[in-house]
């Protein structure tokens, strides 16, 4: 697989080593210097590439996708940031006929970990004998609370388990209501990220649990994207990817 990489930052370079162990090749990196207002995106820079990775930054990604879909080429975007243009792009991917996928998380275990708490939380709307509860661990120095990811999860939940309404992000002063859903977070050291799905009953307890290593995860799924999309045209989400 040809590969030309858009953003050579932290993901960029991730992506870059991992796809080298892949035995991917990345033919030409773009960055702020050689692709100011998406100039460095041509037929001639893409022409022999199969795929464009771009984890750039916000500000520039959509001009980016509407270059790379004049060129008629197929793109994975893990950028984030540019929800508010879903349509514009969703417009653009189906006027030059190419293949997109987007994911805000793109690590592979945490969108197995999706469908997994999926399955689970629809097998537990029949079982009103557990409660369920939601905590996510991150390093000290992390800006958001709760995580992306945690709020995923929590509306993952909410939408499979009838009983729960409500989702509860701070600490209750008062008893937490049957409907409620509570999400604590804690900030600790330098823990890349953890998320546990708990359901607990008078009997015992279930607990699910993802916890990253890296970065690795994120350029992993960006990969197996690019790949999986091969062929495919239209766009598409992480988790058309996961489901094959
Ligand atoms: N979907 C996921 O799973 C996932 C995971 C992690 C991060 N992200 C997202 O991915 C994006 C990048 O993250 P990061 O941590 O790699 O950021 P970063 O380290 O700040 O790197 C950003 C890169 O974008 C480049 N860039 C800026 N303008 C550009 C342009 N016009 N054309 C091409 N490249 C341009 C920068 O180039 P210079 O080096 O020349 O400044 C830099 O290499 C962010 O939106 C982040 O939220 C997504």
């Amino acid at each position: 697989m040809n590969i030309v990489l858009i953003g050579h930052g932290r993901m960029g370079k991730e992506v870059e080593s991992v796809a080298a162990e892949r035995g991917a090749k990345i033919l030409r990196v773009l960055n702020s210097n050689n692709n100011i207002g998406s100039m460095g995106i041509t037929d001639h820079a893409l022409a022999d590439a199969d795929v464009c990775i771009d984890f750039s930054h916000p500000g520039v990604v959509v001009d980016n996708i509407k270059a790379v879909a004049g060129c008629g080429k197929d793109m994975v975007v893990g950028t984030t940031g540019w929800h508010d243009h879903l349509d514009f792009v969703k417009a653009l991917v189906e006027k030059h006929e190419i293949g997109l996928v987007h994911a805000a998380n793109f690590s592979l275990g945490v969108n197995l970990f999706m469908q997994i708490v999926h399955d689970a939380a629809r097998l537990m709307d029949k079982y009103p004998d557990y409660d369920v509860a939601l905590n996510e661990t991150h390093h000290a120095g992390k800006a958001d609370s709760p995580s992306g990811t945690a709020l995923a999860l929590g509306s993952i939940i909410l939408q499979s388990i009838r009983r729960k309404q409500q989702l509860l992000t701070h600490a209750p002063q008062i008893p937490v209501k049957a409907e409620q859903l509570h999400l604590s977070s804690t900030r600790v050291g330098q823990v890349t990220g953890k998320h546990e799905v708990l359901f607990d009953s008078e009997s015992d307890s279930l607990s699910l649990i993802h916890a990253a290593k890296n970065r690795r995860g994120f350029a992993l799924g960006a990969l197996l994207a690019a790949e999986w999309l091969r062929g495919r045209k239209g766009m598409f989400t992480m988790r058309d990817v996961i489901l094959g």
